[in-house]
């Protein structure tokens, strides 16, 4: 990474999605769990998530979505100064995922780096982004938000089985000599929910081991009802506290992008802010939760379907494990219209991430999973049919 010239304005120039073609129904979980599509529509607002196939890892579903984001951008992967990837997922503790999607996109001049705030990441990491362009040592920076939760949820645990699912999502920020448009950019932590959501095993306090594999620690943990409280609790203060850094009042806001893990969640966002719900764009009945790939799956959805346009006034808000919670408030000044194009120019077939040599890892699909990952797989919405903030067609089998 080479650095650039004096301070410059930050915009976005890229935004791209991928999300794996298997569906996992709630009809499929009554079939694994005590529960009923009743109560996780009710309860969650989730009708459905996507579940990454075997040859898939966080690193190729987030060089999908990062090169899609590239060609949006009109830009060449060799452009790209810093790549930063948020995930909980990663495909290794080491190498960085990053490390990964680097290669895969064929860029070979870029410092890359993993973020980890969770379910905050891609704010995090956009905030990252930010300040590496704001000071000038970096043009353009890919920022990844990429998960496979799928492979690290317990199937008998109906507390979290029901929320997660798998896909990517990035955007590419770029400096501008343009003047500064208004940013606003708000991060909280707080250690008090450290334990509230967590992955017990695997690390240095806890290393994987027979006993810590045979009692299920490597697999996520989360408090539910603590979990929410702090959600409803922090969301719109963050969100707040973004928009007035903005120097914008929520009034202003035409459109808010808040991480997508629960439908009650952002009902009780828009009721603290005192919007209303089409202010929101809301695809959590297709995807459920994808943590950090959240925001930027919502994101190029919204501005794919026509719901964003230049000048508007944009908020992204997350909350996740931590507690982190994050927001953004920027304006939009991209041309929508880029997006399908920069999205059609890619196909998952198009990216290879480098394999280790000599090493075989085993079978990564969750046995619970087999069934659902051996049959056919559905028709892909068509982007035209997504209408923000309304229940959202299920996908349909191919027969
Ligand atoms: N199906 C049927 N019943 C269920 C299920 C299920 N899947 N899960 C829990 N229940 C039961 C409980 O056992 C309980 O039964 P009981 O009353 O007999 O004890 C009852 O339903 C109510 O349980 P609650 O936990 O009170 O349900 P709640 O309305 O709080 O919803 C939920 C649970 C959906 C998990 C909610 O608390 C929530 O969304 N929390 C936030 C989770 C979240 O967003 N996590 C991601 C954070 S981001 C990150 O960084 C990873």
């Amino acid at each position: 990474m080479t650095p650039v010239a004096s301070p410059r304005s930050v915009r976005i120039t890229g935004w791209g999605r991928y999300a794996p073609a298997q569906v996992l129904t709630n009809a499929d979980l009554e079939r694994m769990v005590d529960t009923s599509d009743e109560w996780i529509v009710s309860r969650t607002g989730i009708r459905e998530r996507r579940v990454a196939a075997a040859h898939e890892t966080s690193a190729s579903m987030g060089a999908v979505a990062g090169l899609r984001a590239i060609r949006t951008a009109g830009l060449d992967p060799d452009d790209i100064d810093v790549i930063v990837v948020a995930t909980l997922s990663p495909d290794y503790w080491m190498p960085s995922t990053a490390a990964l999607v680097k290669e895969a996109i064929g860029n070979t001049r870029a410092a890359a780096f993993d973020v980890a705030a969770a379910c905050s990441g891609f704010v995090y990491g956009y905030a990252t982004a930010s300040a590496y362009i704001a000071s000038g040592m970096a043009r353009h920076v890919l920022v990844i938000g990429t998960e496979l939760l799928t492979r690290f949820l317990d199937y008998r645990d109906r507390g979290t089985c029901i929320l997660f699912g798998d896909g990517a999502g990035a955007v590419v920020l770029s400096g501008s000599d343009e003047p500064t448009a208004p940013v606003g950019i708000e991060l909280t932590t707080d250690p008090q929910g450290a334990y509230m959501i967590w992955l017990p095993a695997g690390g240095s306090k806890a290393p994987s081991s027979f006993e810590t594999i045979s009692q299920g620690q490597h697999k996520i943990r989360m408090e539910g009802k603590e979990t929410y409280r702090f959600a409803t609790r922090t969301l719109a203060s963050t969100g707040l506290a973004a928009v007035a850094k903005a120097g914008w009042t929520p009034g202003d806001v035409d459109l808010i992008i808040p991480h997508q893990a629960n439908i009650r969640i952002i009902e009780a966002v828009a009721k603290g802010l005192d919007l209303p719900m089409d202010r929101f764009f809301v695809n959590v009945d297709r995807y459920g939760n994808t943590s950090a790939a959240s925001v930027p799956i919502a994101l190029a959805e919204a501005v794919n379907s026509g719901r964003v346009k230049p000048g508007d006034k944009l908020v992204f808000i997350a909350f996740g494990a931590g507690f982190t919670s994050g927001a953004v408030a920027l304006e939009w000044t991209a041309d929508p219209a880029r997006g399908p194009i920069g999205e059609a120019s890619v196909s998952p077939e198009d990216i290879h991430v480098r394999q280790p040599v000599d090493w075989d890892s085993v079978d990564p699909i969750p046995p619970a999973l087999a069934e659902i990952l051996a049959r056919p797989l559905p028709v892909a919405l068509d982007l035209s049919d997504v209408a923000p903030g309304e229940p959202a067609h299920p996908a349909q089998s191919v027969r």
